[in-house]
């Protein structure tokens, strides 16, 4: 007989807030200022826009917040910075990790895949980076993220990925930051037969298309390179929600850096996991999409509304919603005045 009963996995709780519903209007807002910016050529703008757009409502949340991944000495940022208590000193504490605008350049010159991001753990719970700029990253789906060793070669990993699809080497996508220092990784993909799609910039997103075959299904498989460590963090927190996983190892730019970063306790040759960047169970992850891309839509300016495209995951539910918005200029606080 079959059962007619809803499937219960036991891990269910009662029905309590989501904060990652909140987060949404914090990447609206930032995608609606700093979508105006699209195609101008100049990504401070960008950013600055979308940092003045999120701040403030970030501060609405019921949470008491500290940022550990924000704007850092890159963009020379007065807000959002680093150690800057975020929300309205209510609800919870916890970690935050905000990316306004994750592929500045994306937005400046109208390259897809250019999206506002914010994430949310318990308090202590996300991945420090330091003074430790970039990091090696590979990002599987989830039917392979138990099934692969992170420390094989390249070809290797990409053939376990694509026997735990039940997919041919051949027919995976693999998603490369577009830069100089990733020719040797790329020849070693060509090398197995895998498709690459390049990432102007923007690996967070990449990271996202490459966990979610079942739900997104943007046409990538996997990802691999070397990328920012914040951006390593945040997309840690949105594979906590989406499944897969990601496997990090710090990459310093110079002497230097490495020099600092073993000084304060970081060991570069470990390998970070998915927990490990972003550990605890209350996970919370929100994007808007400030251009066009295979993950979201962008800002669309109409003469009534403005619309906006969003996703929001939680961790402990595992729910993932896309949110499409229409906002009234005349009545949205969401929405900046034109400048
Ligand atoms: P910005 O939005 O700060 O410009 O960062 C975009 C980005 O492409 C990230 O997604 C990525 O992790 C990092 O820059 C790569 O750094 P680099 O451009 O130095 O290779």
């Amino acid at each position: 007989m079959t059962s007619t009963q809803p499937r219960s996995t036991g891990r269910k709780r009662e029905p309590d807030r989501n904060l990652a519903v909140e987060l949404v209007r914090a990447t609206e807002a930032a995608a609606m200022a700093s979508g105006r910016y699209l195609g101008r050529g100049d990504k401070n703008q960008v950013d600055a826009a979308a940092v003045d757009a999120m701040r403030p409502v970030l501060g609405t949340v019921a949470m008491r917040g500290v940022v550990v991944i924000g704007e850092g000495e890159k963009d020379e940022a007065p807000m959002l910075f680093n150690g800057e208590q975020v929300g309205d000193g209510t609800g919870p504490e916890v970690d935050i990790a905000v990316d306004p605008v994750d592929g500045t350049t994306l937005v400046a010159k109208a390259l897809p895949d250019g999206l506002s991001v914010v994430a949310l753990a318990e308090r202590g719970k996300m991945f420090d980076p330091g003074p430790c700029f970039y990091m090696r990253k590979l990002v599987v789906p989830p039917a392979a993220a138990s099934a692969i060793d992170p420390e094989a070669p390249v070809g290797e990993i990409i053939a376990a990925v694509g026997k735990a699809l039940g997919r041919r080497t051949d027919d995976l996508t693999v998603a490369v930051l577009d830069r100089p220092r990733h020719e040797g990784l790329i020849e070693s993909i060509r090398s197995v037969g895998a498709m690459i799609k390049f990432l102007p910039d923007g690996d967070v997103a990449g990271a996202i298309m490459a966990a979610s075959e079942d739900t997104i299904d943007a046409g990538v498989d996997l990802l691999f390179g070397i990328g920012g460590t914040p951006e390593g963090v945040i997309a840690a927190a949105a594979l906590r929600c989406l499944g897969g996983a990601i496997f990090g190892r710090l990459h310093p730019r110079n002497d230097e850096e490495r020099a600092a970063a073993i000084e304060q306790g970081y060991d570069l040759d470990r390998i970070l996991t998915t927990t490990e960047l972003c550990g605890g169970d209350d996970v919370f992850f929100a994007a808007t999409g400030v251009t066009d891309g295979a993950l979201l839509k962008g800002v669309r300016y109409g003469s009534e509304r403005i619309s906006t495209t969003s996703l929001s995951m939680r961790a402990r539910s595992g729910t993932i919603r896309f949110i499409q918005t229409f906002h009234d200029p005349d009545r949205s606080s969401l929405v900046p005045p034109l400048g």
